[in-house]
C-alpha cells in the first residue's frame, strides 16, 4: 500500500511496456507481432467507421523499418485496395521519402484509423478512441528509429497534445524511446504547395536524424 492506501505492489511485475487492452486481455509488445494485430482487426466492428468501408486497411511495409510513416486514414482508393497511401497523396509521400534515398519497401505505413472515414471527413475522436491501440501496437512491435506524423490527426493522437500542426512540425518529440516528429500531411502539401518548403526542411532533419546521406537544395 501506498499512503494514498493504493495497492501498488502489482507495478513492478507488469512486463515494461506493456499495453493494456481490456481488462480481460493484456497484450505485451514482446508477445505482439503484426500477424496478431492484423488478425485483430479481422472483421473489426469497434466503431460505426465499419459500416461503410470495404477494406480494413492495416499498414504495410517493412517490418523492421527505422522509419514509420503514420498517416490519418485510408482514403478511397486506399479503401477498395486495402493499402495506405497509394494515392494522389501517396504519389507524393513516395516522392518526398525518394527524396531523402528511400522507397516504400524501405519503410512502414500505417495510419491512424484503419477504415475509410466516408466522403474522406476528419476521423472523429470516438473512432480514434476505438482504433489508435492498433497504432500503438504497430509501433511497439516495429520499435522504429524514428516516427514521422503526418498532419494533425497522426501527431495528436500519437503525442496526446492538441497542439496544432503548424506549431509542433518540425521539431523532434519523445514517443516510447522512439523520437517523433509532426510534419504536414501530403494532401495539405497538394493544397498548399507553398508549404513545400518546409515539409523538406522537416525531411532533411528526419535524414540526417537517421544517418542518411542528406540532400541538399
Ligand atoms: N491519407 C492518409 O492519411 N492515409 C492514407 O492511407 C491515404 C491518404
Amino acid at each position: 500500500m501506498n499512503r494514498n492506501g493504493f495497492d501498488r505492489s502489482w507495478e513492478g511485475f507488469l512486463p515494461k511496456n506493456a499495453v493494456v487492452m481490456t481488462k480481460a486481455c493484456r497484450i505485451t509488445a514482446e508477445s505482439d507481432s503484426l500477424e496478431k494485430i492484423a488478425n485483430d482487426l479481422d472483421g473489426c466492428r469497434r466503431c460505426k467507421l465499419c459500416k461503410e468501408r470495404h477494406t480494413i486497411v492495416v499498414g504495410e511495409g517493412n517490418p523492421h523499418a527505422q522509419l514509420v510513416l503514420a498517416g490519418e486514414g485510408p482514403g478511397e482508393n486506399e479503401d477498395l485496395q486495402g493499402r495506405p497511401f497509394i494515392g494522389k497523396a501517396g504519389n507524393l509521400l513516395e516522392k518526398m521519402i525518394g527524396a531523402i534515398g528511400l522507397g516504400r519497401e524501405d519503410v512502414y505505413i500505417c495510419n491512424v484509423v484503419k477504415c475509410r472515414p466516408p466522403g474522406n471527413r476528419n476521423p472523429e475522436p470516438d473512432e480514434i478512441e476505438a482504433c489508435s491501440v492498433f497504432l500503438h501496437r504497430q509501433l511497439d512491435v516495429i520499435r522504429p528509429k524514428l516516427v514521422l506524423a503526418l498532419g494533425r490527426f497522426a501527431a495528436q493522437t500519437l503525442l496526446q497534445t492538441e497542439e496544432m500542426i503548424s506549431h509542433i512540425r518540425g521539431k523532434f518529440f519523445e514517443y516510447r524511446g522512439a523520437k517523433l516528429m509532426p510534419t504536414y500531411h501530403p494532401a495539405y502539401l497538394l493544397r498548399n504547395p507553398s508549404s513545400k518548403r518546409e515539409s523538406w526542411e522537416d525531411l532533411q532533419a528526419v535524414a540526417r536524424e537517421l544517418g542518411l546521406k542528406v540532400p541538399q537544395k
